[in-house]
């Protein structure tokens, strides 16, 4: 290493808005000179962004620190160790006095600030920011550079709204991301012109109620997230949108109807609903019910009959009897998912329901977790069939495994293998479904490409 070219690695774990942050981390330090490491061994600062979503997750860091005390140990090198995220968020100094080998927390609202936070743990110092910066942290943030860009490939993530109001009483993220605030719209537009200039196609919008986006327009009036996806629409060579996760009460009807309306706006929404009983939905202060959600999704299809539905599920929450799970397994029938997250209850401190009685029994949850499961897994399977013989459109991503394969996503999100010489990352090409793999769809570019099946047979997935 150089003086002037300090390593770093971040690790990231959690949902999409970290993996987010975590670029935005390496944009934040790269006018500082750091580049990236290639692996924890070898950098000068390892960040790990930490989730604290479920109890496994919020486990997870203190395995990893264990592993890098031992890695220093036997390396006899001394990185500086930053957690950062929403366990930083949650357990702030608590993290400092169960490793030794942590050198700095830093939250999901303040790491606009690591530069100077890495500064002052160099100097010996153990800080701790947990702050909710009343600063615009995204003010503050270096932009990324084009090779940054270029280096993270065509679809990118970008924030636009983040905090959450809703106080759903499993869930931690109120109060590890703090109250729901969302970004002006010429900062977004700003941020995609930057990201599309530099290659990338696809842009997925990211907000814990993204749907609720209301940041302030260029008239300096409050502008909705289907008025921003039509004002993004607009970039050239911008291909495709995506947005998540909604929350089913803040769908606005501007926002069904961009489903009709706006053709870059992928057909696909993950739309959680977490349980189909209304008692559940209740004790977890969703407020609303299964029929809501199903008259809700009824009208996304309306507007946008070729959808794919994606949603999260919580089964084993305290008091779920039988019969709420027999509920729950009714609305997943019902939706009809594209694909799904099917999540165990997890008890986490500081939320109203961990605390309830009526815990389910771990062998319970198991048993639910499981049917919901082999459910979805059906439902998945069904849905990639039923576009074997059709015509869609794929944005190639990455290379394949073999020569001249190249892979991309469907619509629907879907991974795509096809064999399509002459074809480059970052193009849309039309291609027809030609059979399904456990993982992928395998197609074949329209009117081209002979040998493919065969190709393809050769590197079945
Ligand atoms: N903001 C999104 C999701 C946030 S967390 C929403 O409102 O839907 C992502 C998913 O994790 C949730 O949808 C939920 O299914 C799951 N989850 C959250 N807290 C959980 C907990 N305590 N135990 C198990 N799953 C949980
Ligand atoms: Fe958590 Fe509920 Fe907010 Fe989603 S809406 S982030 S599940 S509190
Ligand atoms: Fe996890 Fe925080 Fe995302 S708790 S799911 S990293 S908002």
């Amino acid at each position: 290493m150089t003086a002037s070219q300090p390593k770093l690695f971040v690790k990231s774990y959690g949902c999409q808005m970290n993996v987010y942050d975590a670029e935005r981390m390496a944009d934040a330090l790269a006018p500082e000179g750091y580049v990236a490491a290639a692996s924890a061994e070898d950098a000068d600062v390892i960040v790990l962004n930490t989730c604290h979503i479920r109890e496994k997750a919020a486990e997870k860091v203190y395995s990893e620190l264990g592993r890098i005390r031992k890695m220093k140990a036997e390396t006899g090198r001394s990185p500086i160790v930053a957690v950062a995220g929403c366990v930083a968020q949650a357990e702030g100094a608590e993290i400092l006095k169960r490793s030794a080998v942590v050198d700095l927390v830093v939250g999901p609202q303040s790491y606009q600030r690591l530069p100077g936070l890495l500064r002052e743990a160099r100097a010996g110092a153990r800080p701790v920011d947990t702050d909710f910066a009343v600063e615009d942290k995204f003010e503050r943030l270096s932009p990324p550079t084009p090779k940054a860009i270029a280096s993270r490939g065509v679809t990118a993530f970008v924030t636009v709204q983040e905090g959450c109001d809703k106080f759903c009483t499993f869930c931690v993220v109120p109060y590890t991301r703090g109250a729901e605030s969302s970004r002006p719209v010429s900062q977004i537009v700003a941020e995609t012109e930057r990201l599309v200039a530099a290659g990338v196609r696809e842009v997925t919008l990211l907000g814990q109620n993204v749907d609720a986006y209301h940041g302030e327009g260029p008239d300096g009036r409050d502008w909705s997230l289907a008025r921003l996806l039509y004002e993004l629409a607009e970039i050239p060579g911008l291909a495709r949108l995506r947005y998540t996760t909604s929350h089913p009460r803040d769908m606005g009807d501007d926002l069904i109807a961009a489903h009709r309306d706006c053709p870059k706006l992928m057909p696909y929404l993950h739309l959680p609903v977490q349980s189909g009983s209304d008692r559940m939905l209740a004790a977890m202060n969703r407020r609303h019910t299964a029929a809501d959600y199903l008259r809700l999704i009824a009208r996304v299809r309306a507007a946008q009959p070729d959808l794919a539905l994606s949603g999260d599920f919580i089964v084993g929450f305290p008091g779920e009897t039988d019969a709420d799970f027999e509920a729950t397994m009714s609305i997943a029938r019902e939706a009809a998912y594209a694909s799904a997250f099917t999540f165990k209850y997890s008890p986490r401190p500081g939320t109203p329901a961990a605390d309830r009685g009526g815990q389910v029994a771990e062998e319970v949850k198991t048993e639910r977790l499981h049917r919901l499961q082999a459910l979805i897994a059906d439902q998945q399977a069904a849905f990639a069939r039923a576009l074997v013989g059709r015509r869609i459109e794929v944005l190639l991503d990455r290379a394949g495994r073999h020569a001249g394969q190249i892979a991309g996503r469907s619509p629907y999100l879907q991974p795509v293998q096809l064999v399509a010489p002459g074809a480059r990352i970052g193009d849309l090409i039309e291609a027809d479904v030609v059979d399904v793999g456990p993982n992928s769809l395998f197609a074949e570019p329209a009117g081209g490409a002979r040998e493919t099946r065969s190709m393809l047979a050769e590197a079945a997935v």
